[in-house]
């Protein structure tokens, strides 16, 4: 494989204008995040897949010492990366000039694609539009509860780059199961981390993440024996910055050189000072009104609840929640008489709510409607059966594509591995530009 320090030069070196920005940056003090303590989470009343308040979940209030953190942002110098230096390389933009224009070889752009895209190197990870496929795990053939027609590692290699999903915890394992382990099981979290481990392991120039969602608001410490035990932890992604902004995250060039691709968040009960790989969501990105039944889709703020609108939109990254559901009886899913209503993905109108189109019930209505309100397209669209829309299967990345200012040109979906070949290839041009940078900046 390409030495990636290299890689990264070439990368850097190419596409180096407004870096000093990232420098600047990093020295700028940012707001107290008063209004977003962790006890705003604690203690308050969250309802998942459920509507009317039934399987609502009450959490323990933590007495005093919870609401008197302050929260302000913390610097861990201890995981500072020397790769964000390279970022400070914008003065060889007079050698790159002098080079292309004594030289006869044709101006050498980067041709490996990061999470799909060349023009994706040298993005910051907060500034990319990816789907997320809602549920990812939930694959199960003639399951009502499903969310995905397609297992996770098609998912992976169509181009969904957030994972996402509910996860309980019982018998003393955390389990992916929806709603009730009952209704939906569909393994242990162990066995997903490892099946993302081992896609990480064929995709070295992918950055994956996913969302835990703790349904049972178990402690975070429960998780670490899944991670730790499934071998993805190589590639876990610990933040400089605690919580990081939108722009203090690296690109996605300096993640794949450091190997660190692979980033966690949990919604409810994260502790970044127990287990610093996994991020508080709700620190880092808000989302769109959860569970929605409302083919407008909205982009208002909802959760967590009581952020301000400032940070919200200068700080945070956003999730756009765009799966449509419809209430079933519960009884009529798992038996019994209960009359208990839950959510379950409107597959009805699947077609219509995945559309590229800017039309009612649209995803690429959403995408806009969330641009014009928040200045910039959502970090993660969430679907449902992210393989099906309109005009067929794909509609999701042509949304995303068309947020990103990219081109999707790409087959849909389930068909396997379709990145691989072009890898290789493009990697010999990439060698050749790398080493020619090489040469240049010495
Ligand atoms: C929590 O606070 C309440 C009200 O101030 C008090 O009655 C209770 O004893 C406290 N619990 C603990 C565990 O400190
Ligand atoms: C280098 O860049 C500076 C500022 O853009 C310019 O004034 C100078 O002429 C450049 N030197 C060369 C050799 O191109
Ligand atoms: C990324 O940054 C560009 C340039 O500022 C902006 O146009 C685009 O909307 C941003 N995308 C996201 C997802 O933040
Ligand atoms: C948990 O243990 C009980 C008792 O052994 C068993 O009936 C149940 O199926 C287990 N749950 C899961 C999700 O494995
Ligand atoms: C987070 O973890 C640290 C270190 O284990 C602990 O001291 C702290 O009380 C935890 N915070 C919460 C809110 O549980
Ligand atoms: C946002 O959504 C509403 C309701 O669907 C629609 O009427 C409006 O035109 C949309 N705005 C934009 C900017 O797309
Ligand atoms: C959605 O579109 C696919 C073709 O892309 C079609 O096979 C399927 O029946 C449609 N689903 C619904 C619910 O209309």
């Amino acid at each position: 494989m390409l030495p990636a320090a290299l890689w990264l030069l070439c990368v850097t070196a190419l596409e180096a204008r407004a870096q000093t920005t990232t420098n600047e940056f990093y020295s700028t003090t940012f707001e107290t995040l008063s209004t977003i303590s962790s006890s705003d989470f604690d203690g308050t009343r969250y309802t998942y897949i459920s509507v009317d308040g039934q399987s609502t979940v009450e959490t323990r209030r933590q007495n005093a010492t919870a609401t008197s953190s302050s929260n302000s942002q913390i610097t861990k110098t201890a995981t500072s990366k020397s790769v964000t230096l390279i970022g400070g390389l914008t003065h060889t933009s007079n050698g790159t000039q002098t080079a292309s224009s004594t030289s006869t070889a044709p101006r050498a752009t980067n041709t490996i694609p990061c999470n799909g895209y060349p023009e994706f190197c040298q993005r910051k990870y907060s500034n990319i539009t990816n789907v997320c496929a809602h549920n990812s795990v939930f694959s199960v053939d003639n399951n009502a509860g499903s969310n995905q027609e397609y297992p996770i590692q098609f998912q992976l290699d169509d181009g969904v780059r957030m994972l996402q999903g509910e996860t309980h915890w019982v018998n003393d394992t955390v389990y992916n199961c929806h709603t009730s382990c009952d209704l939906l099981n569909a393994g242990t979290f162990q066995s997903s981390l490892e099946t993302v481990a081992s896609w990480l392991d064929d995709h070295p120039y992918d950055v994956v993440t996913w969302l835990i969602v703790n349904s049972d608001m178990t402690d975070v410490e429960n998780y670490v024996p899944a991670i730790q035990n499934s071998g993805i932890a190589r590639y876990l992604y610990e933040p400089e910055y605690v919580p990081q902004r939108l722009e203090q995250w690296p690109t996605l060039a300096e993640m794949i050189l450091s190997g660190k691709r692979m980033v966690l968040f949990m919604d409810y009960k994260a502790n970044q000072t127990a287990v610093p790989y996994v991020l508080n969501q709700f620190h880092h990105i808000w989302e769109t009104p959860f569970s929605p039944t409302d083919q407008n889709f909205p982009c208002t703020q909802q959760r967590p609840p009581n952020l301000g609108e400032k940070i919200a939109r200068n700080h945070f990254m956003y999730l756009a929640n765009h799966n449509l559901n419809t209430a079933v009886d519960l009884g009529a899913l798992i038996g019994g008489g209960s009359g208990e209503q839950i959510l379950i993905p409107n597959t009805a109108e699947i077609n219509q709510t995945n559309g590229m189109f800017d039309k009612f019930g649209q995803l690429e209505r959403m995408s806009q409607n969330c641009t014009e309100m928040w200045g910039r397209p959502p970090n993660f669209l969430l679907v449902d059966y992210y393989n099906l829309g309109k005009p067929g299967p794909g509609a999701v990345f042509e949304v995303a594509a068309k947020a990103n200012g990219v081109t999707y040109n790409r087959q849909c979906c389930g068909m396997g591995d379709q990145s691989a070949a072009p890898i290789v290839q493009s990697s010999w041009i990439v060698l050749g530009a790398a080493l020619v940078f090489a040469v240049l900046l010495a």
